[in-house]
């Protein structure tokens, strides 16, 4: 069947699909993006995936005077109805627009460029997350907002690769000796009966997941920290784990070569699974 997406107001199949090579998304990297769930059709916390997407337009000075987030809900299930989506993701891509010149200055009347695709649902399976996964460590070399879910992600792109290329999952990002998130989730670590994330602020995302894991844990009558984690509370932890809307509980079981706690996935890294696959079976 041919895919089709949804591109500044119309609905094309995605082959036909071209921006012009004006476009600042295109030259400077200059949008903000979501990636969406979909389960069982229906967008997954659609209200908190919109909030942040409008928190980061605003963040980097776009407004949304072209474009009404309320519109995103109806192109959804349009999309979802022409393209029988069941379990999938949307990836959402809102960039400046085109401006006729190459400018760091950027326009301020020019109209954003809006992407609206389905992505592959290709989630590990849960005899995989019961195996547990690999994990390294690097410094997060990347800017300093990144509380801004931008377009620009060389430098997640680059501490992504140097996990995958040892066929590990993710690389889990230290500044200053204190863990920021993952090069593409946040990060939760437990030592005994208490578990720990860091605090938002500019240095990581205000992830979906992160978010909805700390509310049903809450409800479960447990509260998770939310503070600083140094480089050697992640050495000392006893489970690791990385949240994200593509897979959205994966245990790290070793890191940098070195097993966390005993080296099996733990009670709480699979409470937290539970925790999220109840909750989405339940929508
Ligand atoms: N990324 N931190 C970073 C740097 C991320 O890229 C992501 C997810 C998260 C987790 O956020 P959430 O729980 O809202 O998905 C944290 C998405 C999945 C991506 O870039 O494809």
């Amino acid at each position: 069947m041919d895919e089709i997406i949804f591109l500044n107001g119309d609905y094309i199949n995605r082959e036909n699909a071209k921006i012009s090579i004006m476009d600042r998304g295109f030259l400077f990297g200059d949008g903000v993006y979501e990636l969406i769930p979909i389960y069982k059709s229906k967008p997954f916390l659609i209200k908190k995936h919109l909030d942040r997407l409008h928190s980061s337009m605003s963040l980097i000075g776009m407004s949304d005077e072209h474009f009404f987030m309320q519109d995103f809900e109806n192109i959804f299930n349009e999309l979802i109805e022409r393209n029988e989506y069941k379990d999938h993701f949307f990836y959402v891509h809102v960039t400046r627009g085109y401006q006729s010149t190459r400018n760091h200055v950027y326009d301020k009347k020019i109209q954003p460029t809006v992407l609206i695709m389905g992505e592959g649902y290709n989630i590990f399976s849960s005899e995989q997350i019961k195996r547990g996964f690999k994990g390294c460590t690097q410094e997060d070399f990347r800017w300093t907002k990144s509380h801004i879910k931008s377009i620009s992600l060389l430098g997640n792109v680059l501490l992504k690769n140097y996990a995958a290329q040892q066929n590990f999952y993710e690389t889990l990002l230290l500044r200053d000796a204190k863990l920021t998130e993952g090069s593409a989730s946040n990060i939760f670590i437990s030592k005994g009966d208490d578990i720990f994330t860091p605090s938002l602020g500019v240095d990581l995302l205000p992830g979906v997941t992160r978010d909805l894991l700390i509310e049903l844990f809450s409800a479960e009558n447990k509260v998770i920290h939310e503070c600083d984690v140094t480089k050697s509370d992640l050495q000392q932890a006893d489970e690791i784990w990385c949240t994200s809307s593509t897979n959205y509980c994966v245990p790290i079981t070793e890191l940098d070569g070195v097993k966390v706690g005993n080296g099996q996935v733990g009670d709480f890294s699979l409470q937290a699974y539970d925790l999220i696959s109840r909750y989405i079976s339940t929508i």
